[in-house]
């Protein structure tokens, strides 16, 4: 018989949304009613992962203990932490909360339309190749440009594929590869897949997410996560 895996999400929410520019950062914003954070704690909660590690702001805590995961009941919320300055220093503070489990699906907040399959999708190919992530294939041509915005080269759009989290790794890999990028003093990090092929020389399989996955960046995302939400009924 397999050996039960210990599964940890962690939920980075310790940005400050400056793209958003609204004085409240984007993960506590109004959405359907609930905040924005409330969606994925709440399809976390409902999955098969066997706890969660929340990363938020050191001036936060507080709030989201009492008003998101005291409020919304959320059980599996094992620890409330502080982030960091930047996205992968949030996520090295949620995977130190994290010790002792086999796999972390890491995750933004700010994508509230996260669904249940994605997360089973997730575990799933996890469980078989150790790190993956989800994303979606790109519909329109990619340029690359240079200094003057001169497109310098149309990569092939069949090749290329757009980003999501969750992002999902063997524990053990993902925390190797932090402490050898924190030895380096690398900052040119935008996620967690890049961190794993400089660091540890491991590839990342990428699986299908959601076009409705999408990350709330700038203020017209809020109205199209609504859409979204809504046509998924049963989250709002
Ligand atoms: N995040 C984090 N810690 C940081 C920066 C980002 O936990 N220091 C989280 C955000 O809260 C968000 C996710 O990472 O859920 C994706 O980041 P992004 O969309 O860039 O959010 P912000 O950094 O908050 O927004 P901006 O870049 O516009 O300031
Ligand atoms: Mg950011």
């Amino acid at each position: 018989m397999m050996e039960e895996r210990h599964i940890t999400a962690i939920v980075l929410a310790a940005g400050k949304g400056n793209r958003m520019c609204s004085e409240t950062p984007k993960q506590y914003m109004d959405l359907c009613g609930k905040p924005v954070l409330y969606y994925s704690l709440k399809r976390f909660e409902d999955s098969r992962v066997d706890d969660i590690v929340l990363v938020t702001g050191k001036d936060e805590l507080e709030y989201c203990r009492t008003e998101i995961v005291g409020k919304y009941h959320f059980c599996k919320v094992k620890a409330i932490v502080a982030g960091g300055s930047e996205r992968y220093w949030s996520v090295k503070n949620g995977l130190d909360a994290a010790t002792g489990t086999d796999y972390v699906l890491i995750h933004d907040a700010a994508r509230p339309c996260l669904t249940e399959d994605i997360i089973e999708r997730s575990i799933i190919e996890v469980l078989k190749s150790g790190a993956c992530t989800v994303g979606v294939p790109v519909k329109d041509t990619i340029k690359l440009v240079d200094d003057n915005n001169i497109g310098i080269d149309t990569p092939p759009r069949n090749q290329l594929w757009q980003v999501q989290t969750p992002q999902s790794f063997s524990y053990g890999d993902i925390v190797e590869a932090y402490i050898r990028m924190e030895k380096a003093g690398d900052t040119d990090i935008t996620d967690d897949t890049m961190i794993m092929e400089r660091y540890l020389d491991k590839k990342t399989k990428l699986i299908l997410g959601d076009y409705c996955n999408i990350k709330i960046t700038t203020p017209e995302d809020l109205s199209v996560a609504e859409i979204f939400l809504k046509k998924m009924k049963k989250s709002c």
